[in-house]
């Protein structure tokens, strides 16, 4: 039996990346991660679209947060931990797109992103799956950053995953739900 479960409870969060690219091999074998996510139909919706030029990424940053909600709790105790940084430092961006044909675009993209993040874990590497991009990237200023990533015809981006080596490990606790779960026989 291969042993994920070690590699599920191990993973967390990352927000604090140093500045170092990760390696091309290790960028490909995320992707290959990606890749191998199940999908609705078979649709395979997803586009990945990665972003490496930092000037690119700190203004998605920029962009992103002109489109958050001032008035909610969660995004200002975020931005105050990150400051200001959604991407926490991260010099790796992945862009999630669904193709709009697909039946379960959500459901494909957000499988995809997991397995991404589940196969950074093994192999060492943190990632911030980013929810924050979403407005920015789909709505506000789809026309202008869907041509500057050159987001294939048809597809909509909808996720950001941060991807980097880990500068300070995520060691808060997080309780995990105790009644999660019945068995009925
Ligand atoms: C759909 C989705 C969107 C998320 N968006 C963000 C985000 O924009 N910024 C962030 O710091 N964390 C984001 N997260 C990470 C969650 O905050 C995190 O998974 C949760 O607090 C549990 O912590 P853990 O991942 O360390 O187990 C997102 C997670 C998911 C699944």
């Amino acid at each position: 039996m291969y042993n994920i479960l070690d590699t599920i409870r191990n993973r967390r969060t990352t927000r604090s990346f140093t500045d170092e690219i990760i390696k091309e091999e290790e960028l490909m074998t995320l992707l290959e991660a990606g890749r191998y996510a199940p999908s609705g139909h078979n649709d395979q919706p997803w586009f990945f679209t990665v972003i490496q030029n930092y000037e690119m990424i700190k203004d998605l940053n920029e962009k992103s947060k002109k489109t958050l909600n001032p008035n909610d709790e969660f995004v200002n105790e975020l931005l105050a931990r990150s400051n200001h940084d959604l991407f926490y430092g991260a010099r790796t961006v992945i862009i999630v797109s669904y193709n709009d044909e697909a039946v379960s675009q959500i459901e494909g993209v957000s499988a995809a992103t997991q397995n991404i993040c589940l196969q950074a874990e093994a192999m060492g590497i943190g990632t911030c799956w980013n929810g924050l991009v979403k407005r920015a990237l789909g709505e506000v200023y789809r026309d202008e950053l869907t041509e500057k990533y050159n987001i294939p015809e048809g597809h909509t981006p909808y996720f950001a995953i941060a991807v980097g080596y880990i500068k300070n490990k995520n060691t808060s606790k997080i309780e995990r739900k105790g009644h999660y779960f019945e068995i009925i026989k």
